[in-house]
């Protein structure tokens, strides 16, 4: 089956075509072609993502991002349509709000014809709800010109399958998932089937990695900024110096549970009012890099102690981290549980995983909703209680 899917929670603006099969060995996706436009760059301004701003790159960019996936799966077929007024006051309907996007779908929909795809996926949450609406939007406007169903996915879900991409994790599976906006350990026992078994109280990882970079004046995403100074102080053999060891929030507490701000606050009280050199703020992100990653791997030792599971999933921006990789998979050598992480390319927010996710789903026998159907965003989607 054929997915085309849509990303747009956050700061990427991304669609694919996924194949996605069910074999007797479990599921195999492909990506057919996939295009993403990271608004990195308009962000870095401000030091984070700004949810208004976001949305407009989203309804801008949604289109030629399209266009480019399409391209890629060589099922971009210019060909002049006939689009019904219904159908047009429809979609003008849908993104009223959105005028230039509207004008954008009419005039693609009118050009190219509807591809050979079975269904179309969309983020519907978590994440920011601005963002997320034109998400929404668009693929309602495309299910409703081409007649397809809605196949609403949870981000979270989506970052579970970005590991499924040429791997089968074994069911059930531990998944450690760590991104920018979310820090979780879910327990996935069948496809569709999740606990949560521990999350954080206060900031995400990746959140820690964002915040303790800005105050080390490193520019956003802070995350590869203070990976690659953390691997830079290994290289040179620094380790945290003059610098106190910083506190490894909630490592050995009795439950499943993350938090992470008072790793930031510590940082900025040590370095408050101080000129930091560069060996300084390298031995500051090698520690702050090793915290993160100690309490990540504790934790999820401890979640399979009380879970036997065959697998663990790591995925999410953050395990991007090579360290964290590395850690974890020489933790879990003892465990006899193997690790399945994203191909490169997937780690961070995309649409491909998204379409893996709605693949899933539907080859298991969701319909999925109709483009007439109420979709509403839902900027704080959980995964499994
Ligand atoms: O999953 P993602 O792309 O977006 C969200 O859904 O949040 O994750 C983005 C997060 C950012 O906080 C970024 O700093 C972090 O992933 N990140 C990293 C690395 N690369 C990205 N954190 C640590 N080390 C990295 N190499
Ligand atoms: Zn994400």
């Amino acid at each position: 089956m054929k997915i085309l899917s849509i990303e747009t929670s956050c700061d990427e603006t991304a669609v694919a075509l996924i194949d996605a099969r069910l074999n007797a060995d479990g599921f195999a996706f492909d990506i057919l072609g996939d295009a993403l436009f990271s608004q990195i760059e308009i962000h870095k301004e401000y030091g984070g993502v700004y949810p208004m701003l976001a949305k407009r790159a989203h309804a801008k960019n949604l289109v030629p991002v399209l266009c480019e996936a399409l391209e890629k799966s060589g099922l971009l077929l210019p060909e002049e349509q006939k689009i019904s007024k219904e159908t047009k006051s429809k979609i003008e309907k849908i993104l009223e709000r959105e005028e230039e996007l509207a004008d954008g779908v009419l005039r693609f929909i009118s050009q190219y014809s509807r591809p050979e795809v079975d269904v179309i996926a969309v983020t519907y949450g978590p994440g920011l709800e601005p963002a997320l609406w034109v998400g929404i939007g668009f693929a309602r406007a495309l299910a409703l010109a081409w007649n397809l169903p809605i196949m609403p996915v949870n981000h979270m879900e989506g970052h579970i399958y970005s590991a499924f991409f040429g791997n089968n994790p074994e069911l059930p599976s531990i998944a450690l998932l760590v991104s920018g906006g979310h820090t979780e350990l879910v327990l996935m026992e069948k496809p569709g089937e999740y606990k949560l078994l521990g999350e954080t109280r206060d900031d995400a990882a990746g959140e820690a990695f964002d915040k303790i970079a800005r105050i080390l004046g490193l520019p956003y995403p802070g995350g590869p900024e203070i990976s690659r100074l953390a691997a830079e102080a290994r290289e040179r053999g620094l380790s945290s110096g003059k610098w106190s060891k910083l506190p490894r929030p909630m490592m050995h507490s009795d439950n499943l549970d993350f938090s992470f701000s008072g790793l930031k606050t510590a940082v900025l009280y040590a370095t408050r009012g101080k000129e930091l050199t560069d060996k300084d703020k390298m031995e500051i992100a090698r520690e702050a890099e090793d915290a993160i990653v100690e309490v990540l791997v504790a934790k999820t030792l401890k979640a399979l102690e009380s879970n036997p599971v065959q697998s663990v999933i790591l995925a999410g921006g953050v395990a991007s981290n090579g360290r964290l990789r590395l850690t974890l998979r020489e933790a879990l050598k003892e465990t006899a549980t193997g690790l399945f992480t994203p191909s490169e390319g997937l780690y961070t927010d995309n649409a491909s995983m998204i379409g893996a996710a709605a693949g899933a789903r539907a080859l298991l026998g969701d319909k999925g909703i109709g483009a007439d159907d109420e979709l509403r965003s839902s900027g704080r989607l959980s995964l499994g209680s």
